[in-house]
């Protein structure tokens, strides 16, 4: 899809996925506790969310909880799991002034139940909605997710659901937690770190990536918009000669 923004035409990518860094950092140097960088943070996701729907984005895939992430400090853990209680909630509600479908990647099983029944309320009360696919990915990792998948393949195979000339790239997509996604085409992170931190690792393969400096919760429109711009300025050949 091709927009206007701020007076000339650009190519919006289809989909859009975010490493959301630099929420301590932010609070730090605001002598605060980490958490209060997280709780920022998660206003700046939905803000974005709407701003993402604006620009005609149609999938975005944030990173709010890695598979590492569960070595950080207990009190930091349970923080970040309460603002995503609170979030899991409150989002059923801004889905439909935005439009939204919300979705969860990740392993679920070493979440809560209480917020797994979240998860899967917010899935089945938003699936109705066709503007913005939004996902979170939580207690997510690229690699994790691809051990989950060979293991429902493997099983399908000694089942006799599917034969092993068949696997192709579309099936082992297919087992990903990001199935009936396509592949993001822009990968943002924030707060100057230049690494992928096991995000996606299958699916961000043809991706282009851009980095900032701006710390997660400063980030605004105009941020994805210099992004956006970036994303253009890029020719995408998939591996081909143009
Ligand atoms: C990275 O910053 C951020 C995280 C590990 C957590 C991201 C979580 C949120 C933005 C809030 C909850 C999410 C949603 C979807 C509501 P960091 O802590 O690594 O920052 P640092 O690198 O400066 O220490």
């Amino acid at each position: 899809m091709r927009k206007i923004i701020d007076g000339e035409e650009y190519e919006i990518p289809q989909h859009v996925a975010i490493i959301m860094d630099g929420n301590g950092r932010w609070a730090k140097k605001r002598l605060m506790p980490r958490n209060f960088g997280h709780k920022e943070g998660a206003k700046v996701v939905e803000q974005i969310c709407e701003d993402a729907h604006e620009l005609g984005i149609k999938y975005l895939t944030v990173y709010a909880f890695s598979t590492e992430n569960w070595k950080r400090s207990v009190e930091e853990v349970t923080g970040i799991m309460n603002l995503l209680r609170r979030y899991l909630v409150d989002c059923i509600e801004r889905a439909s002034k935005n439009d939204m479908r919300v979705r969860v990647i990740g392993d679920r099983t070493a979440l809560d139940t209480d917020i797994v029944e979240k998860i899967n309320e917010l899935e089945e009360k938003t699936k109705q909605y066709t503007g913005l696919n939004f996902t979170i990915a939580l207690n997510y990792g690229g690699r994790d997710e691809i051990r989950r998948a060979t293991v429902k393949l493997v099983r399908d195979v000694k089942e006799g659901k599917l034969s092993e000339d068949e696997i192709d790239e579309n099936i082992i997509s297919s087992y990903l937690d990001t199935a009936d996604m396509p592949d993001p085409d822009l990968m943002i992170r924030t707060s100057g770190e230049q690494r992928l931190s096991n995000y996606l690792i299958w699916q961000l393969a043809y991706a282009e990536y851009y980095y900032t400096d701006v710390l997660w919760p400063d980030f605004t429109i105009e941020d994805l918009k210099a992004a956006i711009r970036y994303y253009n300025g890029r020719e995408r050949r998939f591996g081909g000669v143009k």
